[in-house]
């Protein structure tokens, strides 16, 4: 079992200098092992500067990331170490695809940890399998593919090192939805098979309110709230005084609230609304 946490992790950009800017502000953080965690809020409120912290791309400010209860900037060791068991899926990490075979480009990870060639094998094949990408490509280059597959490509390389988090900053960001549907059922797959710890960056809060065990919203690099899809999303108008989206169902929820037609509740996914839609005996004409 495994533990990440942050202790009041704080990060400044440019400090001392006119650009000086304060991204994340004394967090307090603890991820479980096997949690599927959705991390939501605006842009430019600290969410990828908080995330490169945990796995000590970035150093803190001050505060510390501790893994197992170590920090993981103690030394050159620690934060090599970290990279393996932490996997960070950037951003559109596509673009950073650069081996000449689709195969060596998942291999990279496993062969920088100094694994042998079959191990490295069976990794690749186990990732290219989460991630939905056929052995067929394997000697293909990812120039050739599509914009999904290619991404497809690069999370299964960070899969392959098989890290005990795995962190992905929107990771369907510029997907079609089919493309996107299909993404999160992979990682939640992979999540349900491995155990693994799962940190999504999303806009989208359709899918962290379906898919996810707990929701931080992150707001002025500070964390705004913290509670299951449940929990968050019961308090709609809090989300919305920030300018952040609800989902569907859950504003759905609140318009028929409105008029008088559904009691008090939380509803956040489409089933949950369909559920307390049903559950009324006689709907009021509005
Ligand atoms: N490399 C950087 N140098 C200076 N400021 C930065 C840098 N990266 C991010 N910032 C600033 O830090 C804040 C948080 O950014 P970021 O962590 O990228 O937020 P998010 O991922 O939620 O959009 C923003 O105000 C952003 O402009
Ligand atoms: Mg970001």
């Amino acid at each position: 079992m495994s533990e990440l946490r942050c202790e009041q992790l704080r990060h400044v950009y440019s400090a001392g200098t006119p650009f000086e800017k304060v991204a994340v502000d004394c967090i307090d953080l603890t991820f479980p092992q096997g949690q599927l965690v959705g991390l939501i809020g605006h842009t430019g409120s600290g969410k990828s500067t908080l995330i490169q912290h945990l796995n000590a791309l970035l150093t803190p400010t001050s505060g510390r990331v501790l893994y197992d209860g170590r920090d993981i900037n103690e030394n050159k060791f620690t934060r090599r170490d970290i990279r393996h068991e932490v996997g960070l899926v950037f951003q559109y990490p596509e673009y950073q695809l650069f081996e000449e075979t689709v195969y060596k480009d998942i291999a990279f990870g496993p062969g920088n940890m100094g694994l042998d060639k079959n191990e490295i094998d069976e990794r690749v094949t186990e990732a290219a399998g989460f991630t939905g990408i056929d052995r067929e490509l394997f000697e293909r280059s990812p120039l050739e593919l599509s914009g999904g597959q290619k991404r497809r490509i690069a999370i299964a390389g960070v899969i392959a090192m098989r890290p005990s988090v795995l962190i992905l900053d929107e990771p369907t960001a510029g997907l079609d939805p089919a493309g996107s549907r299909q993404l999160l059922e992979n990682i939640c797959a992979y999540r349900a098979e491995t155990g693994s710890t799962v940190i999504l960056v999303s806009h989208n809060m359709d899918d962290v309110a379906r898919i996810a065990d707990r929701i931080i919203v992150i707001s002025g690099g500070n964390v705004f709230m913290d509670g299951t899809p449940a929990e968050v999303f019961a308090d709609p108008e809090k989300l919305v005084s920030q300018g952040l989206d609800v989902p569907k169902a859950t504003a759905i929820a609140m318009k028929l609230r409105e008029y008088g037609v559904l009691p008090e509740g939380s509803v956040c996914t489409h089933e949950q609304l369909l559920a307390a839609l049903s559950s009324l005996r006689e709907v009021p004409a509005c």
